[in-house]
């Protein structure tokens, strides 16, 4: 079984730097994906309200016999929830979905309006026990400057778009000068992955006897970004925490590095919703 290494976060909570994604997971392909990875060595997974499976990952990880302490889960407040003020009611149900007391990290899922008063609610629910750690996602470095200027609560998370062809170094280096850790969405490039087919990828992929899958989510951990890769397959969930029983060199993290694009941005610019 594999041993995922942890980062220690601003809250002073160790997050697993290997996580499962799921989003576009249906309700059953959920619980299966949870039981094949909890019994391949996964403590971390990905949720949000938008997933609609929060019910789903609880439940799998009860029927695991793990304790819940040995598991790190993340959920997500949603859009409609920021905008219309219930922030801390939309925690309190996704607990409820979820069948458990508090979350690890709770975040913003995007800085649409209203997003401050989210910020500053849910950080009372840290005090409360709610939450152990309060991040955000999709904020850009003019998001995480505002923060300081409504709370004194530091975000222990950034979780942003990023991979090979869209790697976000301004947020990186932002992020490592504050004391925030960032985490990647999409980290394989999403379905479809244009980056898993490039040439550098495939290259470094068999020099090392792996995926160019595996090669993608271990330069953003040797960057020391967290990865929260999502797949349905077993196969797949298995070799996707299968990263460290090889290291990229200085000069294949260097070419990977050269592989950032313009257009490389998959999802929606945070920017787009006008705050
Ligand atoms: N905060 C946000 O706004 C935000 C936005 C998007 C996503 N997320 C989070 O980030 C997670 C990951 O992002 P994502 O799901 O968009 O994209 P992703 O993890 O980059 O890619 C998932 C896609 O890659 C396929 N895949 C998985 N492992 C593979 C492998 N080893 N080789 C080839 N293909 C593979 C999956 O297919 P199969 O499932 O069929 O294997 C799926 O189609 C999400 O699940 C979610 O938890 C957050």
């Amino acid at each position: 079984m594999n041993t995922i290494p942890n980062v220690k976060l601003n809250s002073g909570y160790e997050m697993p730097m290997v996580g499962l994604g799921v989003y576009k997971a249906s309700p059953s392909e959920t619980v299966q994906a949870v039981e094949w990875a909890l019994k391949g060595g996964y403590r971390h997974i990905d949720t949000a309200s938008l997933y609609k499976n929060e019910k789903e990952v609880g439940e799998a990880i009860k029927d695991s016999g793990l304790a819940r302490a040995e598991i790190f889960v993340t959920t997500k407040i949603w859009n409609d929830d920021i905008v219309s003020e219930r922030s801390v009611e939309a925690l309190k149900e996704s607990l409820y979905r979820l069948g458990m007391d508090y979350v690890d990290l709770l975040l913003i899922h995007w800085p649409v309006k209203g997003w401050q008063k989210a910020y500053v609610d849910l950080a009372e629910c840290v005090d409360k026990g709610l939450i152990r750690s309060l991040g955000v996602s999709n904020f850009k470095t003019h998001h995480l400057e505002a923060i300081k200027g409504i709370s004194k609560l530091v975000p222990a998370i950034d979780q942003v778009e990023t991979h090979v062809y869209f790697q976000e170094r301004r947020i990186l280096e932002y992020c490592k000068s504050n004391g925030i850790t960032m985490e990647a969405w999409r980290p394989l490039g999403g379905a479809g992955s244009r980056e898993l087919v490039d040439p550098t990828l495939v290259a470094i992929a068999k020099a090392h006897t792996v995926s160019p899958a595996q090669v993608a989510l271990k330069w953003n951990v040797q960057r020391g970004v967290i990865v929260i890769p999502k797949s349905v397959h077993q196969d797949r969930i298995k070799s996707n925490i299968d990263l460290f029983s090889f290291d990229l060199s200085g000069e294949e993290m260097e070419a990977i590095s050269s592989l950032d694009r313009k257009d490389g941005r998959e999802g929606r610019d945070p920017d787009e919703y006008g705050q």
